[in-house]
């Protein structure tokens, strides 16, 4: 390792010069730093990695921003919302492979019917196994009413990426009216935070636009708002969106790479007891991308549960793998790859962020 390189990784606070260097080291010197933040995550978090099962609820969505393949304005794919049912089977294959936990996604909505559904949802998973599946939401932004509503039914996690934390790039990803704020996006966060929630956030990578800079604010944004989980991963080019006309500007796939498992190493060493997950965009860009983000510091992975009939038009970007695949397939073959990287499965256990438990503790004292 560099000297530089070496000086940094002893600080005991480590700025967002030092990131921007830890970010823009070339990938042949960069071995230093993920094996210095492998060390980080082994005695930090220990070599596990939770399961957290992905259901892909509705692809139904009121938004329009610019990135995403299941914006309101794409017809390309059919709408669909799973059924109570189908929600179901999935939670209880979670429950019954003791993954411990699934994350319900969808697009954003916030009918009253929408509203009531998921709360009746939350409540049948957690009668059908006894409050012993965790349920972590990613279904946008909502009022502080339904997020205490939600969090009464049985969610105590919540995933929101805040996407971009500089607003001037935000505004440039979204349309300009009030349904795409990035004030509202951070308040969000904040009311999550005060509804009890262990709040997750996240960025893309690579964005058209989008400097060394704004990543080195990406991830003192997280430690600023001491959050508790992230899920940050490339951002992949699709086709049918506004963004499609940028591609030109992105980096080239390696680099994005590169640059997300720099990202998820550098957030293991200065957040060392957080929950970071290993992304689907990753394993898109890159069949290894999900293993070597977990060998740099990642201790999370969401294997989809989503009915593989409804999978092709979930599509946020293009080429999402394991779209055919069935769970047991993708268990399996998860299982293997993170054996292989010398990690095991931390089966039937919750995997609470420690930050979290630290977080409350430290509040209790
Ligand atoms: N590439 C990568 N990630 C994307 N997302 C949406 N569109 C893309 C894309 N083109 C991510 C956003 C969103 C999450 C559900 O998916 O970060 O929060
Ligand atoms: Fe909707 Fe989320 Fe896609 Fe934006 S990123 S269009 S809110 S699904």
């Amino acid at each position: 390792m560099s000297q530089p390189v070496e000086k940094i990784l002893q600080k005991k606070y480590i700025d967002k010069d030092d990131i921007r260097l830890l970010l823009s080291l070339a990938p042949a010197v960069s071995a230093g730093l993920f094996k210095h933040s492998h060390e980080v995550k082994t005695l930090q978090v220990g070599r596990k990695v939770f399961f957290r099962g992905l259901i892909e609820y509705s692809n139904i969505c009121t938004k329009n921003c610019f990135y995403c393949g299941i914006r309101k304005d794409n017809q390309r794919y059919s709408r669909y919302t799973l059924s109570d049912e189908e929600v179901l089977e999935a939670a209880l294959y979670a429950y019954e492979n003791n993954f411990a936990s699934i994350v319900i996604q969808s697009g954003e909505q916030s009918s009253k019917a929408f509203t009531h559904t998921i709360d009746g949802l939350l409540r049948k998973i957690h009668k059908e196994t006894k409050g012993q599946l965790h349920v972590t939401l990613s279904l946008g932004e909502q009022t502080e009413d339904t997020y205490k509503r939600w969090y009464d039914a049985g969610a105590h996690r919540y995933l929101l990426r805040i996407e971009v934390s500089n607003p001037a790039l935000y505004a440039k990803l979204h349309p300009d009216d009030l349904r795409h704020t990035h004030k509202a996006r951070l308040e969000a966060l904040s009311l999550l935070r005060k509804s009890g929630y262990q709040v997750g956030t996240g960025v893309m990578i690579g964005l058209p636009f989008q400097t060394i800079s704004d990543l080195a604010d990406d991830l003192c944004f997280f430690r600023d708002l001491d959050i508790d989980m992230v899920g940050m991963g490339p951002y992949v080019e699709h086709e049918d969106t506004p963004l499609w006309e940028y591609r030109n500007l992105i980096p080239p796939v390696a680099d994005r790479v590169d640059l997300s498992i720099k990202m998820v190493a550098i957030l293991r060493i200065i957040m060392p007891d957080i929950n970071i997950a290993a992304t689907t965009a990753l394993q898109t860009l890159d069949s290894n991308g999900r293993e070597k983000a977990i060998y740099a510091g990642a201790n999370v992975i969401m294997p989809n549960l989503t009915p593989v009939k409804y999978r092709d038009n979930y599509l946020l970007y293009e080429n999402k793998p394991n779209v055919k695949d069935q769970p047991d397939e993708t268990r399996k073959s998860l299982e293997k790859n993170i054996r292989a990287a010398g990690d095991e499965i931390g089966y039937g256990e919750w995997g609470d962020s420690r930050h979290y438990k630290n977080r409350s503790s430290e509040i209790a004292k």
